[in-house]
């Protein structure tokens, strides 16, 4: 058993008290609800320039364009290296000189000068003395002779003809000289030569006095040598 205490009349009422201190800040509310949509704003201000763009694809080939206008003629070139020489130009040439080294020349035979002044293309032979002919055309034969002591008949004999002939008709120890040139045409293989008739062989050489057979190409007959 509890026991039961003892209890006076109740007092009268208290008075009123002072007001209390202002309580601690309350936790945070829920979210609200979405409000409605404002009106449109101002128009902002312009911006700044943007950046440089990258540099873009290469694009098609285009079609062939027409030809263009002939350019103006360019300025001459230096002249190039001499060439060598041809055999044409070796072909095209033929010249003798030649000079008798003994008196007196034995009659009817061609008579051989032996001493060459020149002979380049040899066409002329000193040990038979004649001229054979190698390059077909027009040539030049001449002679300059020393006659002594008795006469000279002298003949310029082509293809086997008499062509040309002279004398000197001289006696004693008398010196004269007898000369001729004429022109011929010639065909490859014909042959040239000068003699003398018998007793008439008066063709004489010595230190001072010469006597000369010459001959030489005057132009050629081209066409014969093209064909
Ligand atoms: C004479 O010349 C011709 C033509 O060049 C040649 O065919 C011939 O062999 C020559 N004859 C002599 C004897 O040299």
């Amino acid at each position: 058993h509890r026991p039961v205490p003892l209890l006076g009349d109740a007092g009268d009422p208290g008075v009123d008290g002072t007001q209390g201190d202002k309580g601690e800040k309350g936790d945070m509310g829920e979210k609200g609800y979405c409000g409605e949509p404002g009106g449109r704003g101002v128009k902002g201000e312009r911006g700044e320039g943007g950046m440089k763009g990258e540099k873009g694809k290469k694009g098609e080939q285009g079609s062939k364009g027409d030809k263009g206008d002939l350019g103006p003629t360019g300025m001459m070139g230096p002249s190039g290296p001499k060439g060598v020489a041809g055999d044409t130009a070796k072909l095209l040439r033929s010249a003798f000189s030649a000079g008798l080294s003994k008196p007196f020349p034995p009659p009817n035979v061609p008579i051989r000068f032996d001493k060459i002044l020149y002979n380049d293309q040899e066409d002329y032979n000193p040990s038979t003395g004649k001229f054979n002919c190698s390059v077909p055309g027009a040539y030049v034969f001449a002679y300059h002779l020393t006659v002594r002591g008795r006469p000279a008949r002298v003949s310029l004999v082509a293809r086997s003809r008499k062509v040309a002939k002279a004398r000197e008709t001289l006696y004693g120890q008398e010196i004269d000289q007898a000369s001729f040139l004429t022109v011929l045409k010639l065909s490859a293989g014909d042959q040239v030569w000068l003699e003398v008739a018998r007793d008439w062989n008066g063709v004489y050489v010595s230190a001072e006095d010469d006597s000369v057979f010459t001959g030489f190409l005057l132009y050629p007959d081209v066409f014969e040598i093209l064909l």
